[in-house]
């Protein structure tokens, strides 16, 4: 009953999380577009300390928007500020993190291969680094570094990375995964809560009290406007991060690290090239690179080919696997979990819907196996029942003779 009530739980807020997050990033999209679409106003807006304008029609009405170069002479009744997406997207969650990986099964975060750890202390490292990047993105940006763009982006590419590389070294893959995703998204709205708003109430203060904006304010906004372009460019890695956790290709991977870095570098990319369109530089040549980059790391993640694979059974002189052995190996190693009604409490169903209680059903999952036990180790979750490579290949002999 337990495991059915936390599937429920992780559900719902799962569900709650992916609205969060799309009133966050499709907010923050709309407002890059007119941002990126403001036409010179008429003469008499300009008079009211307007900068930019644009006409939209949706939903079956006109909109008409401005966007002022300070702010209105007199402060509107009610302005809307856009920072519970944001907060909601990461309250949800950390809410995730801790019902899926701290309270849920341990396989997804521990792996006894990398480190043998408990719940409570792989909570307390994953906490640490989340923790402790958001402290060190703060320190940069209030450093000298931050007055060039460039070198920041490269110097925070390259803690990312560090961290990546750590994090797969201690935990599960999928647990490695999604707390590069959460040190990226806890970075990404700390920009907001320590950055962003703190400057927007500077500006606000301003035009209440009827003031040019000062040094103090301006310096504010100069280091919002950083913080926001690199929200800009962590949207589409974080988006990624977060999908990937349902595929066992990436984070099963033995490199998933470096399969993770390279994804993180090419979304980065792919998002450069819209931010160019939008300032009017048409760059596809961007795109194109993306695109090859993508095509070679599917190329070189892909598992051996079915041919491949048998050469390399026969020229090792595997022996011919029996049926009885392969029943033997899923019932030790699979079916604690994998089966109609799992005898391991983490589980109130098969994961993944897949049953293993027939030979057929081992035979019929056999591409999935192959990709979650064979060429990576992702599967048995965790490896609690401490698998070895010889029963891999045995089993990965076995479904190759079954085709
Ligand atoms: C401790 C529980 C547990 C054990 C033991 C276990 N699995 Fe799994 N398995 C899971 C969970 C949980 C998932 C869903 C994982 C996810 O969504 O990332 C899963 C998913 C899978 C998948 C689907 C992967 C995909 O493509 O999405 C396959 C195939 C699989 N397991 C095979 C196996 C095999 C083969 C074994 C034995 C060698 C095994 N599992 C042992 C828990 C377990």
């Amino acid at each position: 009953m337990a495991a059915y009530l936390s599937e429920w739980l992780s559900l719902l807020i799962r569900w709650f999380h992916v609205i969060a997050g799309i009133a966050w990033i499709g907010a923050s999209f709309y407002f890059i577009w007119l941002d990126n679409h403001l036409e010179d106003p008429p003469e008499w807006k300009k008079k009211k300390g307007i900068k930019g304008d644009l006409w939209a029609i949706h939903g079956g009405g006109f909109y008409e928007v401005a966007k002022y170069k300070l702010g209105p002479e007199k402060m509107p009744g009610i302005l809307h500020w856009f920072k519970w997406e944001a907060y909601s997207t990461w309250l949800s969650g950390t809410a995730l993190l801790f019902t899926v990986y701290y309270f849920g099964s341990s396989g997804y975060l521990i792996d006894n291969a990398k480190a043998e750890l408990t719940t409570l202390s792989a909570a307390l490292i994953g906490l640490g680094f989340i923790g402790g990047m958001l402290l060190i993105y703060e320190l940069l940006i209030r450093s000298p570094l931050a007055k060039n763009g460039m070198a920041f982006g490269a110097v925070l590419f390259v803690l990312l990375v560090a961290v990546d590389w750590a994090l797969f070294h201690i935990f599960a893959g999928r647990g490695a995964f999604i707390h590069v995703g959460a040190v990226i998204g806890t970075i990404m709205v700390g920009n907001v809560f320590l950055g962003i708003m703190p400057s927007q109430r500077a500006l606000v203060e301003t035009v209440e009290q009827g003031r040019e904006p000062d040094a103090r304010v301006e310096r504010l906004a100069a280091l919002a406007k950083l913080r926001s372009t690199h929200n800009n460019y962590l949207t589409l890695p974080v988006i990624f991060i977060m999908i990937s956790n349902h595929y066992p290709m990436l984070y099963g991977h033995p490199q998933g690290w470096i399969i993770l870095a390279a994804i993180g570098f090419i979304t980065a990319f792919a998002r450069h090239f819209f931010n160019l369109k939008h300032r009017g530089i048409y760059r596809p040549s961007i795109l194109l690179a993306c695109g090859i980059m993508t095509v070679t790391l599917i190329g070189a993640i892909a598992p051996p080919t079915g041919r491949q694979a048998e050469a390399a059974a026969t020229a090792a002189g595997a022996p011919k696997v029996a049926d009885a052995d392969i029943r033997q190996l899923v019932d030790t190693h699979c079916s604690a979990c994998h089966a109609k009604d799992p005898s391991n409490p983490a589980f109130q169903a098969p994961p993944a819907g897949i049953a293993f209680d027939s030979l057929k059903a081992v035979k019929d999952h056999s591409a999935q196996i192959m990709q979650a036990a064979v060429n990576s180790q992702y599967m048995p979750l965790g490896n609690t029942t401490g698998m070895t490579d010889k029963e891999r290949k045995e089993l990965g002999s076995w479904l190759q003779a079954q085709k």
